[in-house]
């Protein structure tokens, strides 16, 4: 028998992308929102992506969450609601509720829908004493989501939150303390390295990653009559070592001319579409944006590379 499932829709409208698009193209830098990466198709390679060899996060914090599951349950408490951010095929957050004691309930948010949904159509069989709740919907728009109604614990892994810039993280992280009413946080975030680790992973050698960066040209075509042709770019990554920033670019490789939404827009040759950043922090650097908002940091765990973290937030209200 299947545990009880409910799923609460706040999904964007569907011309989201389009609109996205239009905006995304009107500057000079033309950008499309990372957001945009994840529908089924995006999803399902990035789930790819999590196994590939070269793409060190997913496995590296799976064994942090493995190792310290148990100090983060105690410090959580019992009868916990665990709320996460970027839920994605919520595999990770098992490690959490297997050593949790008696959690009251679940609830994914994400934008992907069929992802968060199989996902949590999933945990509710293989939890059935726990209440599992899908929100569908983008954890950006804080003021929108449902307010709490109990002691909870928010769980962001993948160092999502790696994809805003740090002020901008530091903004969302403290809208979200101030949602939770100053419940806890487990957070994954990656760590500054070598360019010679952080490159490779998000430029694989079977080019998955690259098939998930066009997957953005091909939704456009799908959901925002647009007529990308994917063979006219190709997927550029970029690690700038001062800021910790990794940038992903689609870039066109001729000059050409696209339609999105009925409107044309010129791309030279060379040049490039932002698609996404991925921040990477020291750890210094992170208890510092934690604690501007307004976090008191309790502790970080790292593997013996030093490759990614994952820290323990104590909400305050
Ligand atoms: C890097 S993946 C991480 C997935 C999973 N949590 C993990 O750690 O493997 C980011 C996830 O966040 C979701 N996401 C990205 N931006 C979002 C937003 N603004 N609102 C809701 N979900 C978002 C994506 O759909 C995707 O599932």
């Amino acid at each position: 028998m299947a545990g009880d499932l409910a799923v609460i829709d706040l999904a964007p409208p569907p011309d989201d992308y389009a609109q996205a698009l239009l905006e995304g193209f009107a500057g000079p830098q033309r950008r499309i929102p990372c957001r945009f990466l994840y529908d089924d198709e995006g999803s399902r390679l990035f789930e790819r992506i999590t196994e590939l060899p070269e793409y060190y996060p997913t496995r590296t914090e799976m064994g942090l969450l493995s190792a310290h599951a148990r100090e983060i349950a105690k410090l959580a408490g019992p009868k916990v609601e665990v709320v996460e951010l970027g839920a994605g095929a919520s595999r990770k957050v098992r490690l959490l509720l297997d050593a949790l004691e008696a959690p009251a309930g679940y609830l994914g948010i994400d934008v992907a829908r069929t992802a968060l949904t199989e996902a949590c159509t999933a945990l509710a069989r293989d939890y059935k004493s726990m209440k599992v709740r899908a929100l569908v919907a983008d954890f950006t728009d804080v003021d929108r989501l449902p307010p709490p109604n109990g002691w909870r614990l928010a769980f962001f892994p993948g160092s999502t939150i790696g994809n805003f810039p740090p002020e901008q993280a530091a903004g969302l992280l403290d809208r979200w303390r101030r949602l939770l009413a100053g419940s806890d946080m487990v957070i994954g975030v990656d760590l500054q390295k070598d360019p010679s680790v952080l490159l490779p992973a998000y430029d694989d050698a079977a080019g998955v990653t690259a098939a998930f960066n066009l997957n953005l040209l091909a939704r456009a075509n799908r959901e925002a009559g647009a007529d990308f042709d994917l063979a006219g770019f190709r997927h550029v990554v970029h690690y700038e070592p001062a800021l910790g920033r990794m940038s992903l670019y689609l870039e066109s490789l001729r000059d050409q001319q696209v339609a999105i939404a009925g409107r044309p827009f010129r791309l030279d040759a060379g040049e490039r579409i932002h698609t996404e950043d991925s921040w990477k922090y020291t750890l210094d650097g992170f208890r510092d944006l934690v604690t501007r908002a307004g976090f008191e940091h309790l502790r970080a765990w790292t593997d013996d590379r030093l490759r990614f973290s994952l820290h323990y937030l104590r909400g305050r209200l």
